[in-house]
């Protein structure tokens, strides 16, 4: 079913059509003074250049045309000339009661699905997972879910980091500690051992600890490029001992994206990728596309125009090592062969926006990127209260799974001081715990413009008041245990009346913007459009049930249009929050 700013702006362009005027003019949206419209248009303005007419007598040529229209309570004209609409209860309630019977809540499947990829979280073998990779995966998620639900096929790849230099400063520092272990030993005919010699503890003790030495000791910078340099060319010993690194870790992170409920279609990494590289590499430098430069390969990336400089990207060292962007350049190979993309989204902290920059013009001029577009979703920090990147208190980074367990903690407590849950099983009570910690920590990430940087505060987002993923479930769960109620004194939804009350128009006119919110939400690649929407829509709810008493109403037929509109706002919330990847309790 069309949205209702989709049906008004066909009748508005219609009407502008029959005044001889053009008819994208005519394009309806949202009022910006609910005073004086429920939606305007200002084409009249842009028209009146046309006509070479005052812009009100445009205005007023197209609001004699609508003024017939049924489904019009009001077409008035304000200021220079902007047209004000106002709906008919009828119409209105009409409207919101298709809605209601859709099973997608009035929001249209795209007519021309597209294949998009989106590259999202993106950890790094033998690191633990921080909040930087929490926001990618948070923000990540939520497109993914947003774009399926619109009807793209979409392919989510986490894109591991598990090929570089960090690879290289392991295994060097491995071959210090333990000379002895067969994966250093150039003559060894294996096979090499099952098991690895060091657990997931170790592994991330080692990293820290390799690169402050190698920061203090140039020859060991060395060492681990060298060591990169021999992974990557194929070393049997440095592959058996990195595939153990990357097994103990994605086994890591698989356990972490779980509890934080998000998948992946693709678990791959820049290793994956390594066999295209070289035929890759071989090509671009036939073509002259790359180019040597004091012994590395590089790409030429500026373009006229630049307002700051675009330096080369970096194909491969002098040491025949290759860099984040050659394996970036090699995904893209593998990508366009195996899906043919439409669109690829990669959702990375801003701060990697150049290299972004580099590696989609090297894509461009290296024909790589077959007709995908491809997109750089960048977003800011989260910091602490010191506004610096956010960190533990003692000064380390935050592990993904201990952040989620202060989540968790803090939401018991909230919940046993707002008395919720309070007499559930235990088992429930920590599920509903669980489940509202995360909420909080999803939402207040993504209720901020994505480019945004925040400040990372428990406290706040664990409110079960104001903009936070807390309240949005309580308002979802507080639905459903009304319609509870009403179902055992055998009260059901039934026909969606015209409003009467301003609160109940005003609810339904806020229903009938999901498909909208949603639209903006994937055109931008901004899921704070709907966390905001979501927010107006449990407020407008609370303000509807504040003045319509559901249960107690005398008049059957109304209270039974209430019961709908209540359903009917319970499916968006839920909707909503499962697009945002918040997950809502049975009861609360
Ligand atoms: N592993 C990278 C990092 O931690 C992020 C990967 C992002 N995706 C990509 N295709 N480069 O910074």
């Amino acid at each position: 079913m069309p949205c209702l700013s989709a049906l008004l702006s066909d009748t508005v362009q219609a009407a502008f059509t029959a005044a001889g005027l053009p008819a994208e003019l005519g394009q309806v949206k949202l009022s910006d003074r609910p005073d004086l419209g429920q939606y305007q248009t200002n084409g009249a303005l842009a028209a009146a250049k046309l006509a070479r007419k005052p812009p009100r007598a445009v205005a007023e040529g197209v609001a004699e045309i609508l003024d017939g229209d049924p489904r019009l309570a009001g077409v008035s004209i304000a200021g220079p000339g902007f047209i004000n609409l106002t709906l008919t209860d009828a119409f209105l309630a009409a409207h919101v009661a298709d809605l209601a019977a859709d099973d997608r809540l009035g929001v249209e499947a795209v007519r021309d699905p597209q294949t998009v990829i989106l590259d999202f979280g993106g950890p790094n073998v033998a690191k633990p997972m921080h909040v930087g990779h929490l926001r990618a995966s948070i923000i990540g998620d939520s497109l993914q879910r947003l774009f399926r639900h619109l009807g793209h096929r979409v392919i989510s790849d986490v894109h591991l980091g598990d090929w570089g230099y960090p690879m290289g400063l392991l295994i060097a520092e491995m071959a210090r500690r333990r000379p002895d272990l067969p994966y250093f030993d150039a003559g060894f005919q294996g096979p090499y051992p099952a098991d690895s010699p060091v657990g997931l503890e170790d592994l991330e003790a080692l990293y820290p600890e390799a690169a402050a030495a190698a920061q203090a000791e140039p020859e060991r910078r060395r060492q681990a490029s060298a060591a990169t340099a021999a992974l990557q060319s194929g070393r049997p010993g440095y592959r058996a001992l990195w595939q153990h690194f990357l097994d103990i870790s994605v086994a890591a992170m698989k356990r972490d994206f779980d509890a934080l409920g998000v998948h992946f279609d693709l678990f791959k990494g820049e290793a994956d990728v390594d066999p295209l590289i070289a035929p890759m590499v071989e090509r671009l430098a036939d073509h002259a596309i790359a180019e040597r430069d004091e012994g590395a390969l590089v790409i030429r990336v500026a373009e006229d125009g630049d307002k700051a400089e675009v330096p080369p990207l970096i194909l491969e060292k002098a040491d025949g090592g290759v860099m984040y962007a050659t394996t970036d350049l090699a995904t893209i190979v593998d990508r366009v062969t195996a899906f043919d993309p439409d669109l690829v989204l990669y959702v990375v902290d801003q701060r990697q926006h150049l290299h972004f920059e580099q590696v989609f013009r090297a894509a461009r001029r290296g024909a790589i990127s077959g007709h995908a577009r491809l997109e750089h979703i960048g977003f800011g920090t989260m910091n602490g209260t010191d506004g610096k990147p956010f960190k533990t208190r003692a000064g380390g980074v935050m592990k993904l799974q201990d952040l989620l367990s202060m989540a968790t903690e803090e939401a018991e407590a909230r919940l046993g001081e707002a008395g919720l849950a309070a007499d559930y099983p235990a088992e429930e009570r920590a599920e509903i715990a669980r489940l509202v910690g995360i909420a909080a920590v999803k939402f207040a990430d993504l209720q901020n413009w994505r480019m945004s940087n925040y400040i990372f505060d428990l406290d706040r987002f664990m409110r079960f008041e104001g903009r936070t993923g807390p309240y949005l479930q309580y308002a979802a769960v507080r639905i459903r245990s009304l319609l509870r109620k009403a179902a055992a004194q055998d009260l059901r939804p039934g026909a969606i009346l015209p409003p009467e009350a301003p609160v109940e128009r005003d609810l339904m006119l806020t229903l009938a913007r999901l498909p909208d919110a949603v639209a903006v939400a994937a055109a931008k690649r901004a899921p704070h459009e709907l966390c905001d929407y979501a927010y107006d829509l449990a407020q407008g709810f609370s303000r509807f049930y504040a003045a319509c008493h559901v249960l107690s109403a005398d008049d059957a037929d109304r209270q039974a249009s209430w019961l709908m509109l209540a359903h009917t706002t319970e499916r968006a919330l839920d909707r909503l929050l499962d697009l945002l990847g918040i997950a809502v309790p049975e009861r609360m």
